[in-house]
């Protein structure tokens, strides 16, 4: 795609997102500049991001590999650099070296455009240091305006790739030290924070504290790289832009709705980081929570950001609280073996778990969740599973009481909505058959975006419209809680074998509801 139909492109999708002036969850008055909610590229302006955590597997693997190919695109400034700020001491060679790995394996560009990377490699810095020492956060304020020296108005991205721990230590260490403030005259600046923000309600609300004694909520972006997904934007557009869904879209009509999000790798080298997290961290608390959320909430007053928000928010705050009975856990064969996992690990590498929403909409239609990593396939998708007939009046072999209407939304991979319904089979006889109504977002010709390019791209611009707002990441930690409560080791969890959709006693859990999981399609 050309460049300047991808930045139209990115133009439109935003128009009707950009933030409003509204000052919302605010927080103390903001120490530096407030962001710009242009949504023109930042073309010409000197662009300085920071990545803490620079030596880690993100940098590597997401980061880098989409700040390259927006480079590629066109889409950062001319003049942008990178200072990469770690822990590790290496120099700027071996710096380098790392990141070219991560993006002729990562990156979109193949081949790999060598000249290219001459070029962006030269906009690369490192500086290595303690998170908790003030001399190191001066020497980087230094280099900075070494950086920045001679230029005009210049846009600061810090970008926290960082377990929250190591998130609050750096947020410390720039207050102690003022390195936000430092540069407050001529900097426009910003910060991203990526999941798992905080590691519980506590840990959320201390983080969110930390952040606004630095920055006004418009200049924090909490990530979510799921909210930057085309297809979960569409769950807005599905819903919003069209007449005929809503009203079919209540407990008159829908008998239960499941959300699947299941991943065939395991956890793949992140031991350390899964054993902390599990699944419940990983994946619900964050990304399942906003599919649902935009599956299930109101409709927004408008399409701006905070509109939509205020109802993802009021949507979780109506969330029934979590039982014992309303979830299964289960831990895939050989978790225990994994690097970095304890033999004795209680970590949760599977849920299955009932939501009920208190509202008039929702009462009584339960929200199925069900995500797990080594099942028997790489799916994410939404089904809406509608009442059966009130009464068949067809005689033969296929009972339509059995066949209720169904729709799913095909998140990722092979993207689309399906409708699925009964029609009559051709021939001289009555009998009938299931039959579908397929959309593929393929048929638009148009590739989608990588998430990470989006969230960079919007990160800079400030547009917030992908990312968390405090309150709601903080409501959705207060949802997830009684999921958490178990000890980290010495639990044996129900098994499942690789490959499979989970333990057994994730059937037996909706069997109880006399209902069962609804095949992928
Ligand atoms: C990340 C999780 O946030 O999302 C990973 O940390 C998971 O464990 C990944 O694999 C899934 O993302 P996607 O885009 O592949 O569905």
């Amino acid at each position: 795609m050309k460049t300047e139909d991808k930045i139209e492109r990115q133009w439109n999708a935003d128009a009707g997102t950009g933030s409003p002036s509204r000052a919302s969850d605010g927080g103390p008055s903001a120490r530096a500049g407030s962001a710009s909610n242009s949504l023109q590229p930042d073309a010409a302006r000197q662009t300085i991001i920071i990545i803490f955590g620079a030596s880690g597997d993100l940098t590597r693997r997401k980061l880098v590999p989409a700040l390259f190919n927006l480079e590629g695109d066109g889409l950062l400034s001319e003049r942008f650099s990178i200072v990469g700020y770690a822990r590790t001491h290496k120099d700027k060679e071996a710096f380098c070296n790392e990141l070219r790995e991560g993006v002729e394996k990562f990156s979109r560009r193949n081949p790999f455009p060598e000249s290219a990377w001459q070029r962006f490699s030269s906009r690369l810095h490192y500086h290595s240091g303690a998170y908790n020492d003030p001399a190191s956060y001066e020497k980087l304020k230094r280099l900075l305006r070494k950086i920045g020296a001679g230029t005009g108005a210049t846009v600061h991205l810090y970008y926290l790739a960082l377990p929250p721990n190591a998130s609050e230590e750096v947020l410390t260490g720039m207050r102690q030290t003022g390195l936000v403030e430092s540069f407050q005259d001529k900097i426009d600046a910003r910060v991203m924070v990526e999941k798992p923000f905080g590691l519980d309600y506590e840990g959320a609300r201390r983080l969110n504290l930390a952040l606004s004694d630095l920055f006004e909520e418009s200049q924090i972006h909490r990530i979510d790289h799921y909210l930057a997904k085309d297809t979960i934007r569409n769950l807005l557009v599905f819903r919003f832009a069209n007449t005929i869904f809503e009203p079919v879209w209540n407990r008159g009509y829908i008998d239960n709705i499941q959300i699947t999000a299941a991943e065939r790798i395991g956890v793949e080298g992140r031991g350390g980081y899964y054993e902390e997290a599990g699944v419940v961290r990983d994946m619900v608390q964050n990304h399942i929570l906003q599919v649902m959320a935009l599956t299930a909430m109101e409709a927004p007053l408008a399409g701006d950001v905070e509109s939509v928000r205020d109802k993802t928010v009021e949507l979780f705050k109506s969330l029934a609280a979590i039982g014992p009975e309303d979830f299964v856990l289960g831990q895939y064969h050989g978790y225990r073996q994994e690097r970095n996992v304890d033999p004795k690990s209680s970590t949760p590498t599977f849920v299955a778990l009932k939501l009920a929403v208190n509202n008039w909409r929702w009462q009584g239609v339960p929200f199925y969740i069900r995500s797990g990593k080594a099942l028997a396939g790489k799916v994410t998708e939404v089904t809406i599973q509608f009442k059966e007939v009130p009464l068949s009046i067809f005689g033969g072999t296929l009972n339509p009481k059995n066949h209720p209407n169904r729709l799913v939304l095909r998140l990722q991979p092979n993207e689309g909505v399906r409708l699925s319904f009964l029609a009559k089979q051709p021939g001289l006889g009555d009998a009938i058959r299931p039959a579908h109504l397929d959309f593929r977002y393929a048929s638009m010709g148009l590739e989608m975006p990588e998430a990470y390019e989006r969230i960079i791209l919007d990160g800079l611009r400030g547009n917030r419209a992908l990312f968390w707002r405090a309150d709601g990441i903080e409501a959705a930690w207060r949802v997830v809680e009684p999921l958490l409560a178990l000890p980290r080791t010495g639990v044996d969890l129900p098994r499942y074998e690789r490959g499979t959709w989970g333990p057994d006693e994730a059937n037996r859990f909706l069997q109880k509801d006399g209902r069962h999981w609804l095949p992928s399609y």
